[in-house]
Order: C-alpha cells, then sequence, then structure tokens
C-alpha cells in the first residue's frame, strides 16, 4: 500500500480526526511542547511512526502502533502475528498494576524491633501515602501494603529495605510512587528511628507483570525447502540455545524488545523503565535467561508463551501531553493500563518469533538488505519515489553498497 493508502486505513480503523492525522504527519509534538517537556530543547527529532498488523489478542483485533529506527522490525512483527493468527492469534493477561516503591532504611539500633513497630503501624503510613496518590485513589487504586526485606551485610552493613506497593490504575506510576515514598520516610522514621536514605521506584515492577501465548499450527510454518515439523525443530533448538546461554540470551531478549519498546515509544512510555524490568526479571533467578519459552503441543504445532514486568500507563506524563501518543492509544483503543501490557506481551512474543524463525531458516540478513539496500539509495540522494528501483538494482547485482547506490542515482539522473 501507498503511505496516503495506510493513513487512510488507519484513519477510519480508529476514526481518527483531522487534526490526529496531521499528528502523524508532523511528528506531533510543538517547538512550545518540545521546550516544555525536558530542559535546555535546541529542536525535535522524529522517527518513522508505523502499524504492526494481524494481531488478534482475546479475540479482539489490534493495530499496533511502532516508533522505531531499525528496518524490518514492523514487517517482521506483522509477520510473525499473522502466523499466531492462523492458530486463534494470543491469549493474553496482565496483573493488578501494581509498582513497587522502596525506602533504604540505616542506623538501625534493633532490626526486627523495627520491623516489629512498622508493622504495627502498616495502616497510618499507608493511610499517610494515600495522601500522595490524589487521583489514584478516585480511580479505585492506592497504596496497598507494606513489606520488609532486611538486607544483611551489605557493605556498608545491615540494612532493612521496605517496600511500599501501590495500585497505580492506569498511569505508568512513577510519579505517584516516588511522591508517596518521599511523603512516608518522615513517618517511617519517626516510628522505627532509623534513618531513611533512598526514597525510590523499583523498576523491577514484577507486582505488574504481563503474559501472552500462542500457537502456530505447523502447516503454517512450511518453507519451500522445509517442512512445518522440521522448521519447529530449528526454532527449539534456537529457544533451548536462548535458555542455555546468556550471550544468546541477551540477544534473544533484545529482538523481544525491539517490539515492546517500539510500542512504549508510539504510547509515551518510558522505555528505559520497561527495558530495565525486563532484563532485571531475566537474571532474577540468578542466572539471565531468555524471557520467552517454546514448546511443541500435542498435536505438533508451535506453542509460544512470554511472561515479564510491564509497568505501562495510558494516563500521565507523556501519553498524555505528546499529541503523537495520543493519537497511538487512539489507534490501539486500549481502554486500561492492563490491556496496553497485554497487547506489549503478545507483540514481544511475536517479535521473537519472527527472529527465532528468520534466524532458524534463511538467516535475517537478506531481509535485512532489502531495507539497507532502500536506506543507501535514499542517502545517496534518491527521492522516495526512486528509492525502490535504485535498492531493486543493487540487490539483483548483488552489490549493495553506498558507492553503488550514489553511481545508479547519477544514472538515473543523466537518463532522465
Ligand atoms: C535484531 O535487532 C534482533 C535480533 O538479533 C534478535 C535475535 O537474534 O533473536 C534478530
Amino acid at each position: 500500500m501507498s503511505l496516503a493508502e495506510r493513513q487512510a486505513i488507519a484513519r477510519e480503523w480508529a476514526a481518527l480526526d483531522d487534526a490526529e492525522l496531521t499528528t502523524l504527519r508532523d511528528s506531533g509534538l510543538s517547538m512550545t511542547e518540545a521546550d516544555l517537556m525536558i530542559e535546555n530543547v535546541i529542536g525535535r527529532f522524529s522517527l518513522p511512526f508505523a502499524i504492526a498488523t494481524n494481531f488478534r489478542i482475546n479475540g479482539r483485533d489490534y493495530l499496533a502502533p511502532m516508533v522505531v529506527e531499525e528496518a524490518s522490525v514492523v514487517a517482521a512483527c506483522s509477520n510473525a502475528a499473522k502466523l499466531f493468527r492462523q492458530g486463534g492469534g494470543f491469549s493474553a493477561s496482565a496483573d493488578e498494576p501494581i509498582m513497587i516503591g522502596q525506602l533504604q532504611v540505616l542506623d538501625l539500633a534493633d532490626m526486627d524491633a523495627a520491623v516489629d513497630a512498622i508493622r504495627s503501624c502498616e495502616s497510618e503510613i499507608l493511610e499517610r501515602a494515600n495522601a500522595a496518590c490524589g487521583s489514584i485513589v478516585a480511580r479505585g487504586g492506592g497504596a496497598i501494603d507494606l513489606q520488609a526485606r532486611p538486607l544483611r551485610e551489605t557493605p556498608i552493613g545491615d540494612m532493612l529495605i521496605l517496600h511500599l506497593h501501590v495500585d497505580v490504575r492506569d498511569a505508568m506510576g512513577a510519579n505517584a510512587i516516588n511522591t508517596a515514598v518521599e511523603l512516608i520516610a518522615p513517618l517511617i522514621e519517626s516510628i522505627c528511628g532509623g534513618r531513611i536514605n533512598l526514597r525510590i521506584l523499583s523498576n523491577l515492577s514484577d507486582r505488574r507483570m504481563a503474559r501472552a501465548s500462542g500457537t502456530i499450527p505447523k502447516r503454517a510454518l512450511e518453507t519451500k525447502d522445509a517442512t512445518g515439523t522440521k522448521v519447529i525443530q530449528w526454532i527449539l533448538e534456537a529457544a533451548a540455545f536462548a535458555e542455555a546461554d546468556p550471550y544468546r540470551a541477551a540477544t534473544h531478549n533484545k529482538g523481544i524488545m525491539n517490539g515492546i519498546d517500539a510500542l512504549a515509544l508510539a504510547t509515551g512510555n518510558d522505555w528505559r523503565a520497561i527495558e530495565a524490568g525486563a532484563h532485571a526479571y531475566a537474571a532474577q533467578s540468578g542466572r539471565y535467561r531468555s524471557l520467552t519459552q517454546w514448546t511443541l503441543d500435542e498435536d505438533g504445532d508451535l506453542r509460544g508463551e512470554i511472561e515479564l514486568p510491564l509497568a505501562l500507563g495510558i494516563v500521565g506524563g507523556a501519553t498524555r501531553t505528546h499529541r503523537g501518543a495520543q493519537t497511538a492509544l487512539k489507534l490501539l483503543g486500549v481502554q486500561s493500563a492492563r490491556e496496553l501490557a497485554q497487547v506489549a506481551a503478545a507483540v514481544g512474543l511475536a517479535q521473537n518469533l519472527a527472529a527465532i524463525r528468520a534466524l532458524a531458516t534463511d538467516g535475517i540478513q537478506k531481509g535485512h538488505m532489502r531495507m539497507h539496500a532502500r536506506q543507501l539509495a535514499l542517502a545517496a540522494g534518491a527521492n522516495n519515489v526512486n528509492a525502490r528501483a535504485v535498492a531493486a538494482q543493487m540487490i539483483e547485482e548483488g552489490n549493495i553498497r553506498l558507492r553503488r547506490a550514489e553511481a545508479i542515482v547519477r544514472e538515473q539522473r543523466q537518463k532522465s
């Protein structure tokens, strides 16, 4: 489809108005808005906003917005979602949106007595925390409990780590959590007699897990050279490699995050927080592992599962202030942060399938080189219209280089 055709479909799908369509075209952030968003602004920086297609999650169709600079990610994701679709689509779920805020309590004379004292005042502490969570409490969330985690014999001696759990509803929740832990710190000091140093959220948001799973029928994986069963065997070998070897697991998980980050970025979410949580979770057993599991089901079809912490919001921060993010959320049509996390988990699983299937069959360079050729053509001065022709010629010649692209562009100019 042409760019205009794609835009028309997106427009109809989500009933986008003229302003939202303009937002997609002009990147959704004015200079004034950018200047208000961060410090020392001197301009704006655009990335492509694309749509991953074919997602069917819990019986509902989604168009998944993705903002990413890497070629092939969106096509691969859409392709893999189509394979899952042939098995009925994804099943996905997400926990209640519970974030963790940490307080580091030091200089305690008696750790056990401090823990007891804090426990006996828990409801007073939670009440104080809720004073900082105004709109979240109004929406049915708020501080729900407090956990004590004594850490003994650290390099600076014993410390008591307190975890404040807050249900942040549809927010990512960083602001609410950070305000709440700062607010309760003096009260906790007065209760236990210690000194509080850090007060900050944890990005290992393992109370806020999301999961997705799905099945790909073996016939959908057949290639012209291999049966579906053979391809499944190669995919399972790839998955076992990632499970056994952290060097491979890092790349395997990077591929998963290609999709999840792109969705997080499109929806105005903090993708570094998502990255931090995903990788910390992948290492939680003491060894860095794969975030996905691939198995053979009883019919000989391929089954994939993913589970990871996903602290994504649909209100607050850039999700509200960036018009592009607002348009992305409208395209998705999600009603809650939990629903967004379910979509993100499915996108991550699809992205992983796309990568390991390509790696276990043709390799990824074939597809990549096609996109790379187009980018070289653009860099060599081809316009949007003839970039594809320049790329096609380089691929046919098996000579995909900037110099060759420049020469073809020169030849074209001389002819016209
Ligand atoms: C490239 O961005 C991502 C891959 O390396 C992921 C993988 O190896 O699984 C293709």
